[in-house]
């Protein structure tokens, strides 16, 4: 795979940062996944309005190969070189606030910020789709700026690792007695044949899935409330699944060793599944099957 840092483009297995990377040591810095379907970003311009607001809100300089365009042609040079232009794939940016001397002050305000860019082959698991998938609770110990999705993720990381080792595909993160996502993933529920989901405040990163699946539910005349589930609604739930990026959207059938509904992924999810996927292919399809 190739890979593109701060204006070149090399082998991803050569690619190297200075150990003073603030990203490295700080976690300093902010990350976007796209989704790419046979060689298109998906959203792209959404994707990259939130890695921009991200840096504003981090008081990151930004980096002149931050245009749209320059993004694309990033993103369209690392899928070519790297064999990505059909079937599934994903292109990630990471832009951190640069190397400098270990300090935790901003450094001085001509370092150049750090742009990391990759690609890489995307598998949806069509098979646990069609089956559902099972997750945890855990409670969210991640800081107040959850809508800045910056590099550190460690209380994600713990959350996916502690899901993992109970064989669940992902953690639903209680704060206060609710659900606030998961731990890459925004969190939808059913219930009372309401599709209700975490508001987007500074407690949960704005997922552009998410955007689109609410768009889709709303357009289909089924009742949106933007109003989050309660920790003791969960037994109560007649639907549940995860929305995001990689995850498109994936059918949550048990939470805790308890089954939601009848167990299996209900008839809002299954619909919503179907046509976010049709939205995906439409807006992705090859330029060719346009004309
Ligand atoms: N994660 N919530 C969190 C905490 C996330 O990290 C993500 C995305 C989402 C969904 O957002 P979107 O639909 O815009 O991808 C919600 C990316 C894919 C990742 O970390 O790999």
């Amino acid at each position: 795979m190739l890979a593109y840092l701060n204006g070149q483009f090399l082998p991803r297995s050569t690619t190297t940062i200075s150990v003073e990377d603030r990203g490295f040591v700080f976690g300093d810095g902010v990350y976007e996944v796209w989704r790419v379907v046979n060689g298109r970003l998906f959203e792209s311009e959404r994707h990259l309005a939130r890695l921009e607001f991200g840096l504003g809100e981090l008081r990151i300089r930004l980096p002149e190969q931050l245009s749209l365009s320059a993004v694309e042609q990033i993103a369209d040079r690392l899928l070519r070189e790297s064999s990505l232009t059909t079937g599934e794939a994903t292109f990630y940016m990471e832009v951190t606030r640069g190397a400098a001397p270990r300090a935790h002050q901003f450094p001085a305000a001509n370092t150049p910020p750090t742009v990391y860019a990759t690609v890489n082959r995307l598998n949806p698991p069509e098979d646990l789709r069609a089956r559902g998938a099972s997750a945890i609770t855990i409670p969210d110990i991640r800081w107040l700026r959850c809508d800045i999705k910056t590099i550190q993720l460690l209380p994600n990381v713990l959350a996916k690792q502690a899901a993992a080792e109970k064989g669940a595909v992902d953690a639903l993160m209680i704060r206060d007695g609710v659900v606030t996502e998961g731990s890459h993933a925004n969190v939808v529920g059913v219930l009372d044949g309401t599709i209700r989901t975490h508001p987007t405040n500074h407690l949960v990163l704005p997922g552009i899935t998410r955007a689109i699946v609410l768009d889709i539910a709303r357009h289909a005349g089924i009742p949106v409330s933007e109003e989050p589930i309660a920790e003791r609604e969960i037994p109560r739930l007649e639907e549940l699944f995860l929305v995001g990026t990689t995850t498109d959207v994936m059918p949550i059938v048990r939470v805790d060793d308890r089954p939601v509904g009848d167990g299996k992924p209900g008839p809002i999810t299954t619909k919503l599944v179907t046509e976010f996927r049709a939205y995906l292919d439409a807006s992705c399809a090859p330029a060719h099957s346009a004309l």
